[in-house]
């Protein structure tokens, strides 16, 4: 069939492939939506409550965030309004390998030209090649800690030597997955006028159907943001699910420790199944099953188990990415995966 838009559904099974909250959002949060009253939805929302909210949460002035339409606007807005919105002709974006797909979707969209920096081996950061690359025409540089597909944190010191290297370049650190594994950059960001650090309640708040994101960042990186983003790009019903995810505190540390523990249980199967696998630090492990992946994919999905086929990407040959939460989730994904390679040579 037709692909019409968004990622194709999978169908039944279990979802492992898009690194979401396997056990669903907190209850508190279908409360909330139900107690939403007609005039919630007939106005234009108003976001100063959940702006201050999450100033709370992030321990910043409410006028260092910016609301986005899931993280992934936040990516797409920051490259228009330091590109396009700028005016800047012949910029250039940096983007370490492997890369999360918007950015460099997002640079295609703003006319920017994408500078892209391989990783070393077992996907070590490469700090100083992208330190090297920067040029009079560099405009953004794309972090992602811990990375999408591989895990890796990139440490908190490189983080500052590139935003250091580079004062007049906007450095977007994407931490998405940070609740999962890892020390935040936020804490530092009061020294650095040039850093964005982006956030999202898709993955450990178990909210990805909602889209809400945020982009923090003094006024000199986000302003030129805010200028660009439409007035009223979160909706009510998102809204209030946001603030009740951020009311229920016991939430996301129970989560977080269930997907720790599924971690563990994956790299155990790995070593048992002789598969090479990388220590993450984000709710997926990425998992070489070696060429070719579809056919490994395809038995995991006819014993309901949907995983991201990783081998696209020249950066991450013969590998897979199963997103780890639930514990009952794991061992079922690792009983299918046992079954299927049963009988199959590893390299
Ligand atoms: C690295 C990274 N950044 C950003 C996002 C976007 O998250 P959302 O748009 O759901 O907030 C994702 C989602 O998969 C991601 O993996």
């Amino acid at each position: 069939m037709k692909r019409l838009q968004g990622y194709p559904d999978p169908g039944d099974g279990l979802r492992l492939h898009l690194n979401e909250n396997t056990g669903g959002c907190s209850p508190r949060v279908l409360d909330a939506i139900q107690r939403m009253r007609t005039t919630d939805v007939s106005t234009y929302p108003s976001y100063s409550e959940l702006v201050r909210a999450c100033a709370r949460q992030f321990e910043v002035d409410p006028e260092w965030i910016l609301l986005t339409n899931g993280l992934d606007e936040g990516i797409l807005m920051a490259a228009m309004g330091h590109i396009s919105g700028a005016r800047i002709h012949d910029a250039e974006t940096i983007i370490p390998l492997p890369a999360f797909d918007p950015y460099p979707n997002s640079t295609a969209a703003v006319g920017a030209t994408a500078v892209k920096i391989p990783s070393g081996p077992e996907f070590v950061f490469p700090t100083d090649a992208v330190i090297a690359a920067v040029t009079p025409r560099t405009r953004m540089i794309f972090l992602n800690t811990p990375s999408n597909p591989t895990g890796r944190l990139i440490p908190i010191a490189d983080l500052q030597r590139i935003a250091e290297a580079a004062p007049r370049v906007v450095v977007l650190i994407d931490e998405a997955y940070i609740e999962f594994g890892g020390t935040s950059f936020l804490p530092k960001l009061a020294a650095y006028p040039n850093v964005l650090v982006g956030r999202t309640f898709s993955k450990a708040y178990g909210l990805a159907g909602m889209r809400v994101g945020v982009l923090i960042g003094q006024p000199q990186a986000l302003d030129p943001v805010r200028a660009v983003t439409l007035p009223f790009n979160i909706n009510a019903v998102a809204m209030a699910a946001t603030l009740a995810a951020l009311d229920d505190r016991e939430f996301l540390p129970r989560y977080a420790a269930q997907v720790a523990e599924s971690r563990e249980r994956l790299y155990a199967a790995c070593r048992r199944l002789g598969l090479a696998y990388w220590e993450s630090a984000a709710n997926f492990v990425m998992v070489r099953v070696g060429d070719p992946v579809a056919p490994v994919i395809d038995a995991l999905a006819r014993r309901g188990v949907h995983v991201r086929d990783r081998s696209h990407d020249p950066a991450t040959p013969g590998c897979v990415r199963v997103t780890a939460g639930l514990l009952t989730h794991t061992d079922a994904a690792i009983e299918a995966l046992e079954s299927a390679l049963s009988g199959r040579v590893t390299r």
